[in-house]
This record gives C-alpha cells, structure tokens and sequence, in this order.
C-alpha cells in the first residue's frame, strides 16, 4: 500500500487572468515545502496563464472538464488534444455540477475517463450522492453504481492514473461537511468496490479524496481518517490564506 495525501483545488468559474496569476505565484511560495502531491484546477481560459506559474513545482495543473470528442464540429467544448498541448496533466469528470447541472451522465462520463486515460492524463473520477439519496439510505448504492460505470473498461493497468473523489453533493459549497466517520465509511464502501473489481491490491493503492467545505479547520480530522487521502477543494481553494493550510495539514 502506498498512498499519499493528494490535495486538489478546483477553482470553478472564478478568477480574471490577473487574480489566477496571483493566486498561483501565492501557492507555489506557500506549498513549496509542502509534503502532499498538489493540483490546481483554473478555468480553461485560465490555463495558460496558470501554466507556466507552476510548471516544474509541486503543483499539477488540471482542468475541470473536457470534451467527449477529440476534435470537430463541437460548439462550446474543449479537447483532450488543447488541454494537453496547454501543459494540463490531470482532468476533473464528472463533478457533481456537470452532472446535475449539466445533465452528464455515467456513459457520458465514462467516454470522457477512457478519452484522458488514452491520452495519458490523469483522471479525478468525482461521485457523491444527493441528499434525498442518503437519506433514502441510498447513498453507498449511488457511489456504488457512479464507481462502477465510471470505471466500465478500464483496466487495472490504468488505474494508477485514477483518483477518486467522494464529494456528497449535499456537502458541496453549504458549509455542511460530512463527518469524518461518514465520510470514512463511504471511502471505505468505495475501496471495497475498487477491491472487487480490481482485487486487494489496486483498492489499497487508490487515493480517495474527499470534498464538500472542507476548510482549514476541519481538513486534519478529515485526513487523519484511515480511507481519507486527500481533498478536492471548492471555495477554500480560491484563496492562499485558505488552501495552503489545507494542503499543509497536521
Ligand atoms: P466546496 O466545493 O469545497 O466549495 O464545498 C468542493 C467541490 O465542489 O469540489
């Protein structure tokens, strides 16, 4: 088992060129002592800008979606091909946003992990229940079936390139953050499906981020439980003052 804590930011429609600069000189300097792997995650407009700030730290650079498609007649999308040629490493799918908001279901989604696994990125897998669905009980069911299908094909090969992210939709953005204990159960329902499908070995590699609020004061109780390896961060991303603690937990 060798799995170290992976602290990501998803910046989502925030930030003007200028203020993404800033932000990103800010956390280099702050996390260039970190122990953690990091990710910033900037609009696409914002990539470029991003790029060089932190090529060569220890700060990835994601994007937040992709298109299903390579190339062609598709309005409005983004390709794997300029997310790559623009020094993008990791991708974000199916968050939870893409898909309520955005109405992406798990074929779709799926489509989009093989696509950046064939292009050698690597893939953020986010699932997460709503809050009629846990308090239906369902919410184990809906991990269960967001893992399974967003994983349809993929080999166990590939999975090194896989992180997955338990975000309860519930959680998200409300300043409610799921307790500790629940969260760690369903990152521990989640490794044992990984552990079905790919057996004992690949469940014990996998990271499993959590996100939904989690904040400076609540990432250390968070990491500290044994399923939880790291954070996907919404709003506690769009500030230094915020993320590099998070990313320095102790
Ligand atoms: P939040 O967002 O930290 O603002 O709750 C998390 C996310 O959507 O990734």
């Amino acid at each position: 088992m060798s799995r170290n804590y992976y602290i990501a930011g998803n910046w989502k429609m925030h930030k003007t060129r200028q203020e993404a600069a800033e932000l990103a000189g800010a956390l280099v300097e702050g996390l260039k002592d970190g122990k953690h792997k990091y990710l910033v995650a900037p609009s696409f407009t914002l990539l470029e800008t991003v790029a060089p700030i932190v090529k060569g730290t220890n700060i990835r650079l994601g994007a937040q979606n992709m298109a299903v498609d390579v190339q062609g007649a598709h309005t409005g999308e983004t390709s794997v091909l300029q997310l790559k040629d623009l020094g993008v490493q990791t991708v974000i799918l199916g968050h939870s946003e893409r898909r309520h908001l955005y109405k992406e279901d798990d074929e779709l989604i799926n489509k989009k992990v093989k696509l950046a696994l064939r292009h050698g990125l690597e893939v953020i897998l986010c699932v997460g229940e709503l809050l009629e669905e846990r308090e239906a009980g369902r919410a184990e069911a809906v991990c269960e079936t967001q893992t399974v299908k967003g994983l349809e094909g993929i080999l166990v090969t590939d999975l090194a390139n896989i992180v997955i992210a338990y975000e309860p939709v519930w959680a998200i953005g409300t300043g409610k953050t799921a307790t500790p204990e629940d969260a760690d159960a369903i990152h521990a329902w989640v490794r044992g499906v990984i552990g079905r499908l790919y057996g004992a070995a690949a469940a014990g590699d996998i990271i499993i981020q959590y996100g939904g609020s989690v904040k400076p004061d609540n990432a250390a109780q968070l990491m500290a439980k044994e399923n939880i390896d790291g954070a996907l961060v919404g709003g506690a991303a769009l500030k230094a003052d915020s993320f590099v603690p998070i990313g320095k937990f102790s």
